[in-house]
């Protein structure tokens, strides 16, 4: 059964109706300590959450190991859960990515709601059933695909996350743009980030979403179209995993964000894609994102983090890249040298 993905008008009967649809026979509320002070409040007093017992992990990635997830399991194993019970999980994508693994798990599995409350988590983590934890320093490498059975996206969250977070998530909705079509990037090229207008934004995270369902929909266990969503993510998880090699703090959407100047340049020198729209983006990224400074000494690293990639294949890189917006063209493989030259654009530009 498909997930459903509701785009909020009233938070209370939304969840009231999510969980009335399971009737489970007891109720859990999965938050982060950022989450638990900041957004539980919103909802700790609907009557369809009155019976909910509270579960609080620890904030931010750092978090999402085996042993918050062990956490987890105990909390609802020590609160009663059974087969029948169900998770509400309320927070970014840690939460809903551990969340939703533990609920995926617990005595095989048990039903589960996303209330994501980060524009990241909006637009890309709540949505698709990937689930999972870091391990072993690797980030997500231990998880399943199970889908949610009701995503609530409520952008009244979105007026308490910081400008930095609203931006992370943001490079997220450019890349479904540029998998998508042409208006909606020339629209999220002019939104002006700086003077948020939430309505506005409401209506692209609606777009957005639906870009990534449509996706989903049509290959739920990415052996083909689904890997459109990775443009971007090969050169932006290279870019994290040196990041944090170096003690450099940074966001994953900034990391994807400087991953898209570089594969729309090689998408430009391989397959197509326009110059002009390249250049658009890549000014608009160094102005929302600033610049993440490497040298040539780092180049090689950095291929060697491509290469690690668990979206390889028989340890050839595969990059997503476009012919054009729109027309994504999956499986593209690049020499060393190809990705020398891509490093030299990003940092020339
Ligand atoms: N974040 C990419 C995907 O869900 O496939």
């Amino acid at each position: 059964m498909r997930q459903d993905v509701i785009i909020s008008k009233d938070l209370q009967k939304e969840l009231g109706a999510a969980i009335a649809s399971v009737s489970p026979d007891r109720l859990f509320v999965l938050t982060d300590t950022t989450t638990a002070r900041l957004c539980l409040p919103v909802v700790s007093s609907f009557p369809c959450l009155a019976a909910a017992q509270h579960i609080t992990i620890g904030a931010t990635d750092e978090a999402k190991t085996l042993e918050t997830l062990a956490e987890v399991w105990t909390a609802l194993g020590e609160g009663g859960a059974t087969r029948h019970s169900m998770l509400v999980n309320l927070g970014g994508g840690m939460v809903t990515d551990l969340g939703g693994f533990a609920a995926s798990t617990f005595k095989r599995g048990i039903a589960y709601v996303n209330i994501p409350t980060t524009l990241l988590s909006m637009v890309d983590a709540s949505v698709g059933g990937k689930t999972g934890i870091n391990f072993r320093g690797l980030k997500n490498e231990i998880g399943v695909f199970n889908e949610a059975k009701t995503v609530i996206l409520d952008t009244q969250f979105l007026r308490t996350l910081d400008d930095k977070n609203i931006r992370s998530g943001y490079a997220e909705m450019l890349k479904h743009g540029l998998i998508s079509n042409d208006e909606d990037v020339a629209e999220l090229l002019r939104f002006d980030l700086d003077k948020i207008n939430y309505e506005v934004l409401k209506q692209m995270v609606a777009k957005s979403v639906a870009i990534k369902e449509r996706i989903v929909t049509e290959d739920p266990h990415e052996h083909g179209i689904r890997k459109a969503l990775n443009l971007g993510h090969t050169a932006g998880h290279a870019f994290e995993s040196l990041a944090l090699a170096e003690n450099r703090t940074v966001l994953h959407g900034y990391a994807v964000a400087w991953g898209l100047i570089c594969e729309l340049y090689l998408s430009a020198t391989r397959c197509g894609f326009p110059t002009e729209r390249l250049y658009q983006v890549a000014q608009f990224v160094r102005e929302t994102y600033g610049t993440f400074d490497i040298t040539c000494k780092q180049y090689d690293r950095l291929y060697e983090f491509m290469t690690h990639d668990k979206k390889n294949t028989a340890g050839v890189i595969n990059f997503t890249l476009l012919g054009g917006v729109g027309d994504i063209r999956i499986n593209q493989q690049a020499s060393k040298d190809d990705i020398f030259e891509m490093l030299d654009y990003y940092r020339e530009n």
